[in-house]
């Protein structure tokens, strides 16, 4: 339900409705972007970020909750883990259990490795199974996989690594026609052509979806496989540490049971990081559309071990999270919803900005709205701007909204609101971290051997901003290819001592550069609990 004041400015957006249906906004020109990213958007504030001090990236800046994590020592450095006691043993080790995580494990059983996933939660657990609107791949007539490119290079402002934004749009085809194969039913017209649509920055639409569930779809299927061919699946299960052999190369983890808090050891002969985003570390203060365990596990890990990170500096804030009601703050809005027509606008009914531009571009557009502006409509916890879903149904016909994107609608009919005939109120949320571990273009660290990392863990696939449905399908090029390397590469290692000397040396460099934090990492959950047990106490 809708205060007073809403619904007032409800009346304004009806009142301008019609007028706007015949327009389109105007695009802005690069200058007006970089100029209102470098005023509005997140990433280009001063607060927030804190130096990091030591490792591979000293010297460079990350968010705090993140710099704060790398300064911490690893909940191992007091324990006596016995390497030689070995509770799994396998060829392939993947951490995470989402997308990517189980894309790799199916590639690498199929190239014959014994493989094994680990994972904090159950399997499915993952951003993967949070996307929404769509996948992308030009597999049309009118695209190519170099348009592709282009829209993706400009879209993560030219810094994304060409060899795997290369990657990404060179396997897109194979990779919806993978995913097709093993069950994913994608939206498809009367001739079973799967129907495609455009998302923010893309000049072509590629956009490949199971209506506003598409990774929930994706993931389910994927799920399915891994247990139908009967990959074992270690759940609620964290990796809280690398394992190294003598030669520096990896060698396996040390896995915390998250039930018994027992340490096992896994012994492999190579590993996958695939553990996914950060959202639950609410930089700046934002809510997000991320999953439970969404805390950088991998980052942590991957780094304490010595590989270093790219663009850690830089995360995307989805520009339509639920701004109201409030139960669901944070929650996404997919992109879908503006690629089929609503237009966003402000307290007043006006548009104030071409619906797909990027999102970047757009999160620092409604920000600057609520903000500098004042166009803002008041929240309880804030502010938002309309998205004017009634337009989707006018463009589209009756029942588009229903057919098309029926999550959304079942989501805000729980709270009374039906967006087929009311805007909704949205305000940037944060969504995905662009950053992470650097690989090469065959999926390895470049400095540890045997380490490879895949889906929404590595940095540099899509540069300081990424496109919507280029995640879903990194998840898959990258989890897969990750996948068959690690097989290959097991067949021909042979393992040396295993060592965890490298947890020592990391605290020895925290201790020499001064560093206490008094916390250990990775995080593995968010700790939601203790910020409210603190506030009662500080209140008591
Ligand atoms: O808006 C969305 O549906 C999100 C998609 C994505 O992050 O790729």
């Amino acid at each position: 339900m809708f205060t007073p004041e809403m619904l007032e400015s409800i009346r304004k957006v009806e009142a301008t409705r019609a007028q706007r249906m015949g327009m389109e906004p105007r695009r802005m020109t690069a200058e007006e972007k970089d100029a209102l990213l470098k005023k509005y958007h997140p990433d280009y504030r001063e607060d927030g970020f804190a130096e990091i001090k030591i490792g591979p990236n000293a010297g460079q800046k990350a968010p705090t909750e993140l710099t704060q994590l790398l300064h911490s020592n690893s909940r191992l450095l007091h324990e006596k883990i016995d390497l030689d006691k070995i509770d799994y043993d396998v060829d392939v080790l993947v951490i995470g259990g989402g997308g990517a995580g189980a894309s790799a494990a199916l590639e690498a059983q199929e190239a014959g490795a014994k493989v094994m996933i680990v994972t904090k939660l159950r399997i499915g657990d993952a951003n993967t199974m949070m996307a929404e609107g769509g996948i992308q791949a030009a597999d049309k007539e009118n695209d190519s996989p170099m348009q592709h490119y282009l829209d993706a290079f400009g879209g993560g402002h030219f810094a994304a690594r060409p060899e795997l934004l290369r990657r990404l749009v060179m396997e897109a085809p194979d990779a919806i026609q993978w995913l097709n194969r093993l069950g994913v039913m994608f939206d498809k017209d009367e001739t079973g052509r799967m129907v495609t649509t455009h998302g923010g920055g893309t000049s072509r639409k590629r956009m490949h979806a199971c209506k506003d569930y598409s990774g929930a779809e994706i993931m389910r299927t994927l799920r399915d496989e891994v247990l139908n061919r009967g990959i074992p699946v270690v759940e609620f299960t964290s990796a809280v540490e690398l394992i190294k052999d003598d030669h520096g190369r990896v060698a396996g983890a040390v896995l915390l049971n998250m039930e018994t808090d027992d340490y096992l050891v896994a012994r492999a002969k190579t590993v996958v990081i695939a553990t996914g985003g950060a959202g639950r570390l609410h930089y700046h203060n934002f809510p997000t559309s991320n999953h439970y365990g969404a805390t950088a596990d991998g980052l942590i890990l991957g780094y304490r071990a010595g590989a270093p990170l790219l663009y850690q500096d830089t995360i995307q804030y989805h520009p339509t999270g639920v701004a109201y009601p409030s139960q669901i703050f944070g929650a996404l809005v997919t992109e879908k919803v503006r690629s089929l027509g609503a237009m966003l606008v402000n307290v007043d009914g006006e548009a104030f900005m071409h619906p797909l531009e990027t999102r970047d571009v757009s999160a620092a557009s409604i920000i600057r709205e609520c903000t500098d502006r004042g166009k803002g409509v008041t929240t309880p916890l804030g502010s938002g701007v309309w998205l004017d879903t009634p337009m989707i149904e006018l463009i589209g016909g009756e029942g588009t909204i229903e057919k098309r994107i029926p999550a959304m609608l079942r989501m805000y009919l729980n709270y009374d609101i039906d967006m087929r005939k009311q805007p909704i109120l949205v305000y940037p949320t944060l969504h995905y971290q662009n950053g992470g571990l650097e690989i090469g273009g065959d999926g390895f660290t470049k400095v540890i051997d045997n380490l490879l990392v895949a889906g929404e863990a590595v940095g540099g696939i899509h540069g300081r901003n990424r496109l919507m449905g280029n995640s879903l399908l990194d998840i898959i090029v990258f989890g897969r290819n990750a996948g068959k390397a690690a097989a290959a590469r097991a067949k021909e290692t042979q393992l040396g001592t295993m060592t965890l000397q490298h947890i020592e040396d990391y605290a020895k460099e925290l201790e020499a550069a001064g560093i206490c934090t008094g916390g250990v990492s990775p995080l593995l959950l968010p700790d939601y609990a203790r910020h409210e047990r603190k506030t009662a106490e500080e209140t008591a």
